[in-house]
C-alpha cells in the first residue's frame, strides 16, 4: 500500500508522535481523546513499549491515563513500531525522544545528549515525502530547533519543513489533568508567513480544549528558553526550602511555618514550597545542568555558579538527610535494618528516575545497613536502579511485612497510604528504639511520639525520648 500522506478519510488530519515514552504517550492520548477528527499515531524504536502501550498494563503509570487509552485506542489513537510508515503519513510531526544528560565526551555530566534527537530529524528528512509541520516537545537546548531546520534542509529535495517549538510542562502524577488543564501551552515560531502559519494550526488543535488566552505564542528561542526557566525556577524554590529546612533544624523553628507565612505573600505564593529530602525525577537535574552548560559555553560563569548551586543544595540535603540517620541512631548503621518507605521520586507514579531514594539507599548500603524497601507502585524500578549494587536489599510490598524487625523508617515518597497505616501495630513489630526519619514532613509527628517511635522530620523541632536530646 502506498501511505504517502494518504488520508484515512474519516480523519482531518494524520499526527504522530516520534517518541512514546512518559510525555509522549501522555501527551497523545490527550489529544487524541480531545480531537477525535485527528488520527495519532504514537511511534517509538523500543518495540517492547509498544507492545506495552498496546497491551493491558501500559508502560507508564499515570492516573487516569489507563481509561483514555482503553477507551480510545485502536479509534484515533494508534501505536506502532513502522516508524518511518509513520512519517510518510504524517501532517504534523511531535518529537518527543528522550535527552538525558551526556555521560561522555565534551560536556560529559552536564550538557544534553542530543543523539536521539538527532537520529529523529535525520529519520524525518530522510523518509519523508510532503510538508510537513515538525514540533519538538522535549526540553532541549536554546537554539535546537534551529539545528533541526539544518539538519532537515541539508539534502536537496524540495520538501518544506516548518518547526515549532512547544515544550512540555506536565508534571507526573497529575499529568492528565496538567494536560487537559493547562496553566499554559507556549508555541514558538519563526516570525515568517510559513512559520506563523504553522504556529496557527498547531493553536488550532489545542484549541479544541484550551481556552485561548492560555495559548500563548512566542519566537522559538525564548520558548526553548522558557521550558529551561520553568525547571530551573522550580526547583530552586525547593532548594531554596530546602536550604532554610537546615537552618531550621539547628535553631527549633519549624518550616512548615514559615513556608506558610512566606507562601501567603501573592508575589511569593504557597506552591512548591515542601521540604524534602530533596528533589528527584527525569528532568530537574538535568535541564538545571544543562542550563549551567549553556551559561558555560557562553562564557557566563557566574550565571552558570548560580543555576548549579540550586543542585548542589539538593545533593546536600540528601547527604544531610544520611548523616542525621547515622549520628541519631548511635554513628553506626552497620547491621541496622532500615525500612524505606517508597521508592518513587513522588508521589502516583512508578518513575524512579534521579529518586532521591536511589542515593539514600546507595548511602545505606555504604554504611553497611540492611535495607527493605517497600512501594506500592515502584519496586520493579526499584530493583533494576539498585540491581548493580551489592549489599542487603530486600523488596516488599507490604508496608506492614516491609517493617517487621526493623531499626528505622525512613519517608522517602509521600503517598498517601502511608499516612493511613496502623503505627501501633508497625511500632509493635520493630526493634526498639525504634526510629522514623520523614523525609517528607509526611506523617503526624506527634502522634507517633506518642505511640513510641524517636521521630526526626525535616526542618521541624525532633521528638525524642533520649533524656539528652
Ligand atoms: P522517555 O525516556 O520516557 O521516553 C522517550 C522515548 O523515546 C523512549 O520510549 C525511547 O525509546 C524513544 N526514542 C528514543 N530515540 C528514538 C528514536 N530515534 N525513534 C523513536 N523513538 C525513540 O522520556 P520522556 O520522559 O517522555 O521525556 C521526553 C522529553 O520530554 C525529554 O526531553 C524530557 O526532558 C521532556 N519532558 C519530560 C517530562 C516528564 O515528566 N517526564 C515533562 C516535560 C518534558
Ligand atoms: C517537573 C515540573 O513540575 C513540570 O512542570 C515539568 O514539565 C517536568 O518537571 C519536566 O520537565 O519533566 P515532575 O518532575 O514530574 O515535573 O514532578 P514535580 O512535581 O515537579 O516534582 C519534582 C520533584 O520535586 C519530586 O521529587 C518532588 O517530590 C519534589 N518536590 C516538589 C519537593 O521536594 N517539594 C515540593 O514542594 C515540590
Amino acid at each position: 500500500m502506498n501511505s504517502e500522506n494518504v488520508k484515512d478519510s474519516n480523519f482531518e488530519k494524520n499526527i504522530l508522535c516520534i517518541g512514546g515514552g512518559y510525555v509522549g504517550g501522555s501527551t497523545m492520548a490527550v489529544i487524541a481523546q480531545k480531537c477525535p477528527q485527528y488520527k495519532v499515531t504514537v511511534v517509538d524504536i523500543n518495540s517492547d513499549r509498544i507492545n506495552q502501550w498496546n497491551s493491558d498494563t501500559l508502560p507508564v503509570y499515570e492516573p487516569g491515563l489507563d481509561d483514555i487509552v482503553q477507551s480510545i485506542r485502536g479509534r484515533n489513537l494508534f501505536f506502532s513500531d513502522d516508524i518511518d510508515s509513520g512519517i510518510k503519513e504524517a501532517d504534523i510531526i511531535f518529537v518527543s525522544v528522550n535527552t538525558p544528560t551526556k555521560t561522555f565526551g565534551a560536556g560529559a555530566g552536564m550538557a544534553a545528549d542530543l543523539q536521539y534527537w538527532e537520529k529523529t530529524a535525520r529519520q524525518i528528512r530522510d523518509a519523508s515525502k510532503s510538508p510537513k509541520i515538525i514540533i519538538d516537545k522535549g526540553t532541549l537546548p536554546v537554539k535546537t530547533a534551529l539545528a533541526m531546520e539544518r539538519i532537515l534542509t541539508a539534502t536537496n529535495n524540495d520538501i518544506h519543513f516548518d518547526v515549532l517549538s512547544n515544550p512540555e510542562f506536565l508534571a507526573e502524577g497529575t499529568a492528565i489533568n496538567d494536560l487537559t488543564n493547562p496553566d499554559r501551552v507556549l508555541i514558538g515560531s519563526r516570525e515568517t508567513p510559513s512559520g506563523i502559519k504553522a504556529r496557527e494550526e498547531l493553536v488550532a488543535l489545542y484549541r479544541n480544549w484550551v481556552p485561548e488566552e492560555r495559548i500563548i505564542t512566542s519566537d522559538i528561542w525564548s520558548t526553548e528558553l522558557s521550558k529551561l526557566t520553568a525547571n530551573a525556577f522550580l526547583a530552586q524554590r525547593i532548594s531554596s526550602i530546602n536550604a532554610m529546612s537546615a537552618l531550621c533544624e539547628k535553631t527549633d523553628a519549624n518550616i512548615n511555618e514559615i513556608a506558610h507565612a512566606i507562601g501567603m505573600d501573592n508575589r511569593i505564593g504557597s506552591k512548591f514550597l515542601n521540604a524534602s529530602v530533596g528533589f528527584g525525577g527525569s528532568c530537574f537535574k538535568k535541564d538545571i545542568l544543562n542550563l549551567v552548560y549553556l551559561c558555560r559555553y557562553y562564557g557566563l560563569d557566574d550565571v552558570a555558579d548560580y543555576w548549579e548551586s540550586v543542585v548542589r543544595i539538593n545533593d546536600y540535603q540528601k547527604e544531610r538527610f544520611i548523616f542525621n540517620m547515622l549520628h541519631t541512631m548511635f554513628n553506626t548503621l552497620v547491621d541496622k535494618r532500615i525500612c524505606l518507605f517508597g521508592f518513587a521520586f513522588k508521589a502516583n507514579t512508578g518513575d524512579t528516575r534521579e529518586s532521591p531514594a536511589i542515593d539514600i539507599a546507595k548511602r545505606l548500603v555504604e554504611e553497611r545497613a540492611e535495607i527493605i524497601i517497600t512501594d506500592p507502585k515502584a519496586l520493579e524500578n526499584a530493583k533494576i536502579d539498585l540491581a548493580d549494587i551489592e549489599g542487603k536489599i530486600h523488596y516488599i510490598e507490604d508496608p506492614y511485612e516491609a517493617a517487621k524487625g526493623c531499626d528505622a523508617i525512613a519517608v522517602m515518597t509521600e503517598w498517601e497510604m502511608y499516612t493511613t497505616l496502623d503505627y501501633e501495630k508497625i511500632y509493635q513489630s520493630m526493634s526498639k528504639p525504634a526510629f522514623i526519619f520523614d523525609g517528607r514532613d509526611l506523617l503526624d509527628h506527634k502522634r507517633l511520639f506518642e505511640i513510641g517511635f524517636n521521630v526526626y522530620p525535616i526542618g521541624k523541632p525532633r521528638f525524642s525520648h533520649f533524656k539528652d536530646k
